[in-house]
């Protein structure tokens, strides 16, 4: 642990982020969150760290390093929510809606690391003509970091999903950092490559797994594990059921009679995955997705899976739950393709 590149994680969440560091060789000393839940998570999968609950619109950097007794952090990650962005002109305002990047920034500003990566919704990069962005390079250039920004798709990475990402990494020494080239820009994977293994049933947690694997993703993904966790398929109203079942791999609402078309007042509603691609943007449990094949949700593993989480990564509380820390979560996967190149930077 001693020589690992110590890192901090802001807003961890479940973990997601932090995982993709760990699995890159880095040492997480500590996650901040608010909710329960996910740290509760973030604790059970990361014995070698500490989250803490804590809301860091209150809690300072002063305090943390005094009460943590944390003096030297190589990097410091995070996403802090930051959907409802105020400017005015092309300044991000002070108000309330922009507290939690402010806290980030006084982070980083406070512990000086070496580097930092900040994740957020890709439209931060086009909101206010790119004002955001500009005004974001601008505070961190200001506190003495070199910046770099990029949004990433998840396919491009090794992870069955087209999520898209904005990152920006902020390096001390002055040099620019060089984003990974994708790994997987033409053989992506397919959401059958990473889910047909799991039954059409429930399992219970700590039951065997009913099949053998049965593509490359699924074996790596199950990191040697013999069971099951978080496998509970939600029941769906016989109504549900119905008209699901009208909709193909890969179809949505369209393919449903006209006088089905507005039962759900979403354009993303009675979507299914297409099981020869990517999975879309994971969400965080609006019951809209559904499985290319079973007439149900995917479960929260068979979600973990399409986010890229070892399938030894156990997510805490209800399926409500553990649904919501799964859609929030960066997919450690490409974290740690990310936290790989940033290595060479430390
Ligand atoms: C997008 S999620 C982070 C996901 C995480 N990076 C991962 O990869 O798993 C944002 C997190 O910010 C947390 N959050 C929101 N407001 C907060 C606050 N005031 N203080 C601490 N955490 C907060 C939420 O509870 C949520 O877990």
């Amino acid at each position: 642990m001693n020589n690992k590149p110590k890192v901090i994680d802001l807003f961890c969440g479940c973990g997601g982020l932090s995982q993709g560091f760990i699995d890159a060789g880095y040492n997480i000393i500590l996650g901040i969150d608010k909710w329960q839940d996910a740290i509760e998570t973030f604790n059970f999968n990361h014995k070698n760290s500490n989250g803490i609950v804590a809301d860091l619109l209150t809690l300072s950097p002063e305090t943390v390093s005094k009460n943590e007794k944390i003096d030297n952090v190589d990097v410091i990650i995070g996403g802090p929510p930051c959907q409802g962005f105020s400017i005015a002109g092309k300044r991000i305002v002070d108000d309330e809606r922009n507290q939690l990047y402010k806290s980030f920034l006084h982070y980083v500003e406070f512990f000086k690391p070496k580097a930092f990566l900040m994740e957020n919704v890709p439209n931060i990069m086009s909101i206010g003509k790119g004002a955001i962005k500009e005004q974001i390079i601008i505070d961190f250039e200001k506190i003495g970091y070199k910046m770099s920004n990029k949004i990433l798709l998840a396919s491009d990475y090794g992870v069955p999903q087209n999520r898209k990402r904005a990152f920006f990494v902020g390096l001390r020494d002055g040099s620019l950092f060089d984003f990974p080239e994708p790994t997987t820009p033409d053989n992506k994977i397919t959401s059958m490559e990473a889910i047909s293994d799991l039954p059409e049933h429930t399992l219970k947690d700590g039951e065997s797994y009913s099949s053998d694997s049965k593509s490359n993703y699924q074996k790596q993904i199950r990191n040697g594990n013999k069971v099951v966790f978080n496998h509970q398929i939600t029941e769906h109203k016989n109504k549900t059921i119905e008209i699901i079942a009208m909709v193909p791999d890969g179809g949505n609402y369209k393919s449903l009679p006209k006088e089905l078309h507005s039962t759900r007042k979403v354009n993303i509603a009675w979507t299914r995955l297409n099981s020869n691609r990517p999975s879309f943007t994971i969400d965080t449990g609006h019951n809209h997705h559904f499985h290319y094949e079973f007439n149900r949700v995917p479960t929260a593993r068979e979600s973990a899976r399409l986010q890229s989480f070892h399938d030894d990564f156990i997510f805490k509380k209800g399926k409500t739950s553990q649904l919501k820390q799964i859609g929030n979560a960066v997919p450690p996967l490409l974290a740690k393709e990310i936290a790989i190149k940033l290595k060479k930077h430390l």
